[in-house]
């Protein structure tokens, strides 16, 4: 793989907040110390407090050492990384105090220019008006804006609409950091590489699509955030539907950035709309009550530090979706999301149809119809469920089910996160994991009916206990189809 020889300066603006601590910095360690990014670029951390470089190294070493693996930390490396980190104070909404950034960026005029928002997307226009106020965009500037993009279609114009006042849309990266996972890349190498599904892919053969992304932590101590957000606004508007792109999507007819997000939009665009009594049918949103992980007792969502009393928010979300093409007619996606569930579970699972005719006889073993497992978390794999003879001498040919596995080996060498793939493609200037304006756009365009229908309180707000699989209702959802969740 082609190392990098340009050197950038990388601002990250909200330098001390936890997505920045947690991922990002240490994304940037792993990236400067396997020399993806060159030499002597520099990692510029905004906070809002006056902090010294001594007091920001600190930090950042005790973090890292915190959020590293124990072998991946190495005195070395630090020193390495550590003599390109520097630390501006800014008020984000003053552009006033941009000067200390303005003079540090000043020092090297030609650089790529990398700037992430990772701070609340009310900020994301004024730091960018800050920025051209200094004239701190050249031609070589990015900027990389995390998600949410807005709460619905409306504001998610509004911040579309400030940003491209100064940055053109070729300059802007919007993160949903699930497509920078290997395996969701690996989706596109399995559908378009293997002629093997091709013909597969289809309602021909496939009965339904199951995308679960169930995780047993709470709120992280992110609770003002999530509480005016929800799952399908943190996760199903963005991360599911992404997922549910690469699965559905035609093949593009090359990998280039645009090509690519033309055919994940027209999926978009193809999700057939909530009508009438489809919200109530076809959607289950749910909080969780206190219960426990394992044997550790947890609050309910309500009791949680900073949740407001009245709060309606959504911790769980599930939905029948609809494909309204071609290929997919009749196909149903079932997408499902929620927090404090009994494990951290993400998978998509492809379902195909039960053969036409069953010649083996009926011995008491289900004959299963095949399964593509694909598993994000906790283990990165990918399993094709079939039927095969059991090896015995019995009189009749009974059958069991096995699976076929395309797993890494365990001495492969590390897999990198999701954020060093992404910032790493933001340095090298390919967009093709980032989301465009109009897949954001429509997007919203068609979840917005959803969660109006859900504040006009048309779904009732359900319970789940902290620690178990949902809602009984999101069974009951699927169950009405005929169809069950698959659960290992
Ligand atoms: C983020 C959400 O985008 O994704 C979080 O805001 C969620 O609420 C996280 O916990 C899940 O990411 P991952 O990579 O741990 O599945």
């Amino acid at each position: 793989m082609k190392k990098m020889e340009n050197e950038s300066d990388i601002v990250i603006f909200g330098g001390h907040g936890d997505l920045s601590l947690r991922k990002l910095i240490p994304a940037l360690y792993h990236l400067y110390s396997d020399e993806y990014i060159a030499k002597g670029s520099r990692v510029i951390a905004t906070s809002r407090h006056k902090v010294s470089r001594d007091e920001h190294l600190a930090l950042v070493r005790e973090k890292l050492l915190y959020f590293l693996e124990p072998n991946e930390f190495s005195e070395e490396k630090w020193e390495n990384f550590s003599s390109q980190l520097e630390v501006v104070q800014l008020d984000l909404g003053h552009k006033e105090s941009y000067e200390a950034l303005s003079n540090l960026l000043r020092e090297y005029p030609e650089r790529i220019r990398i700037y992430y928002m990772s701070t609340a997307p009310s900020f994301f226009g004024s730091a960018c008006s800050a920025l051209h106020y200094w004239s701190l965009i050249t031609p070589a500037s990015r900027v990389v804006l995390e998600k949410p993009i807005g709460r619905d279609l409306i504001s998610s114009q509004k911040i579309n609409d400030e940003v491209a006042e100064y940055f053109k849309e070729s300059q802007i990266y919007r993160i949903d950091h699930y497509l920078g996972k290997d395996t969701v890349q690996n989706i596109m190498a399995l559908r378009f590489s293997n002629m093997m599904f091709m013909p597969l892919w289809s309602n021909q053969n496939i009965d339904h699509v199951q995308i679960t992304a169930a995780e047993s932590v709470g709120l992280e101590g992110r609770q003002t955030y999530y509480d005016d957000y929800g799952a399908m606004r943190d996760m199903i508007q963005n991360h599911l539907l992404q997922m549910l792109c690469l699965i559905a999507m035609e093949p593009p007819c090359s990998l280039e950035a645009n090509n690519v997000r033309d055919e994940k939009v027209k999926v978009l665009r193809s999700l057939r709309p909530f009508e009438g009594d489809d919200v109530s049918t076809k959607t289950v949103r749910a909080r969780y009550t206190s219960g426990a992980i394992g044997t550790q007792a947890v609050k309910g969502y309500l009791e949680e530090e900073g949740v407001k009393p009245e709060s309606m928010t959504e911790t769980f979300a599930a939905i029948r979706v609809d494909i309204d093409n071609w290929r997919w007619n009749g196909v149903p996606f079932y997408l499902r999301s929620g927090k404090r569930m009994a494990k951290r579970n993400t998978e998509i699972i492809i379902q195909f149809k039960e053969v036409p005719y069953q010649i083996f006889p009926n011995t008491g073993h289900t004959i299963s119809p095949n399964r593509l497992v694909i598993s994000l978390q906790p283990d990165e794999s990918i399993k094709m469920m079939m039927m095969t003879k059991i090896p015995e001498l019995s009189e009749q040919m009974n059958l069991h089910e096995m699976s076929l596995e395309l797993n890494m080996p365990k001495n492969a060498p590390r897999t990198p996160a999701a954020y060093e793939r992404l910032l790493l493609d933001v340095v090298r200037g390919n967009p093709t994991l980032f989301m465009r304006r109009d897949e954001v756009e429509t997007a919203w365009k068609w979840v917005d009916p959803i969660l109006q229908a859900w504040e006009a309180n048309e779904v009732k707000l359900k319970n789940y206990s902290a620690g178990s699989d949902g809602p009984t209702s999101a069974i009951a959802m699927i169950e009405r189809d005929g169809r069950s969740w698959y659960e290992e």
